[in-house]
């Protein structure tokens, strides 16, 4: 158990760099020249977060927080606006965003100024932090382990417990230091709920830390999921993992993962990516998938993950339940004292909670996120989003989602700030 939480950190003037996909942007434009990109898309694919965040005129800020076990994390910071609010002013309320699985700091940024939740809450007043969670592309760095070592995996033996259990705690201690701030809002999207979930149940004492977690397709239980990626893998968790391991994998962010995460994604009809979508076609469900934006995406995700965040799903998915990672009966006595890991015990995830989910939600079933209202003590609102077609996507890349949803939420926000000061 990592109780004491010994943080160091620093603060980095944020140079320019290249986007995680930037090379990969650069092959398919020169593979279809035909193709008529816009060159400002093509601009913000290639740009990583520092970059592009600049390239639009917000002050923007790296940090870079160590974790107790050794993982060098980096979050990015929009301290204030650029339109509205343009002014560094002192406690300022703060707002912390934690991406999804295989994702980063840039899913509250591509879709632009005007749009990306991370660009409107600067201009709302907040002081805006974006996590990036260990294993990812702006978070693949470690005192000691190196995370291409192909013979000592080590690096990559996390699951989203991890990210939850000590990420979360040393980025907000370390938010508090810099801040001075000891009550914030939490965004989070899809695992950055579960991570949520997962701090707050482990480490009760946060909780009251929260004026208010917003929570965009939160995955916690997965008894009706039926997207084809994790009923495809379930039945072989328990193999995959070992194998990953023992084959120098543990990374998910090699080609062939990530054309497969692009079939999944990426493959709508009439796509004009179509052409290289070898068999897997998904069909278009989303009216809110903006196809113009698709290098965007494809030049910020996906961003890395552990094999490991899948494994620990997938053993949701087959048990059940939601709980600790299942490693095997001698380590989960070691580590937990009971040869079946606990469960997250959500009565203990009692801070105000606000919960946004859609009915056409393939990694996020809407029955699922129902089950999780139930079980959660404190939940102050749930919204099902009033389309049949919004996805598990649109809530970060949607077109038009701030007027379907971030207006809503932050006017939430800010009545729960009043009820909390
Ligand atoms: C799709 O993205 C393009 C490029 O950013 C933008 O010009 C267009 O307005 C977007 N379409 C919709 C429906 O939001």
């Amino acid at each position: 158990m990592l109780r004491l939480l010994l943080v160091a950190g620093s603060v980095a003037v944020a140079l320019a760099g290249r986007s995680p996909h930037a090379d990969f942007i650069d092959e398919l434009v020169a593979s279809k020249p035909s193709a008529r990109y816009s060159n400002h898309i093509i601009e913000d694919a290639k740009l990583d977060v520092p970059g592009l965040v600049a390239k639009y005129g917000y002050p923007i800020e790296s940090h870079e927080v160590i974790t107790p076990d050794g993982y060098i994390l980096t979050m990015h910071r929009i301290p204030h606006g650029r339109d509205r609010n343009n002014k560094p002013v002192r406690n300022k309320p703060v707002v912390f965003l934690m991406h999804g699985m295989m994702s980063s700091s840039a899913d509250y940024l591509v879709i632009g100024p005007g749009n990306a939740i991370g660009y409107v809450l600067a201009e709302e007043g907040y002081d805006v932090w974006l996590a990036n969670a260990r294993g990812n592309f702006y978070s693949r760095r470690h005192t000691t382990l190196d995370p291409n070592d192909r013979s000592n995996q080590n690096f990559w033996r996390f699951s989203w417990d991890e990210i939850g259990n000590i990420d979360l705690p040393a980025c907000l201690s370390y938010i508090e230091r810099v801040t001075g701030q000891t009550r914030y809002h939490y965004i989070g999207h899809s695992q950055g709920g579960t991570s949520f979930l997962v701090l707050n149940s482990l480490h009760p004492e946060y909780n009251k830390k929260f004026i208010s977690f917003q929570a965009m397709a939160p995955a916690a239980f997965f008894e009706h999921n039926s997207h084809s990626i994790y009923s495809n893998l379930a039945p072989y968790i328990h193999i995959l993992e070992p194998a990953a391991f023992a084959l120098g994998r543990g990374e998910i962010f090699g080609s062939r993962e990530f054309i497969e995460w692009f079939a999944l994604n990426m493959c709508t009809v009439g796509s004009i990516f179509e052409p290289m979508c070898s068999s897997i076609v998904v069909s278009a469900t989303s009216d809110y998938f903006n196809q113009t934006m698709i290098p965007l995406f494809l030049g910020h995700a996906p961003a890395g993950a552990s094999i490991r965040q899948f494994t620990h799903y997938g053993q949701g998915i087959n048990h059940h339940t939601f709980r600790r990672f299942d490693h095997n009966p001698i380590t989960n006595r070691l580590i937990y004292g009971s040869r079946i890991p606990p469960d997250y015990d959500l009565n203990l995830v009692t801070a105000p909670t606000y919960i946004y989910y859609s009915v056409n939600d393939a990694s996020t079933n809407y029955k699922d996120v129902r089950i999780l209202v139930d079980r959660l003590p404190n939940v102050k609102g749930s919204f099902l989003m009033d389309s049949p077609t919004f996805d598990h996507l649109d809530f970060i890349w949607g077109s038009g989602v701030r007027h379907r949803l971030y207006n809503k939420m932050i006017g939430l926000m800010r009545n729960a700030e009043r009820n909390a000061f």
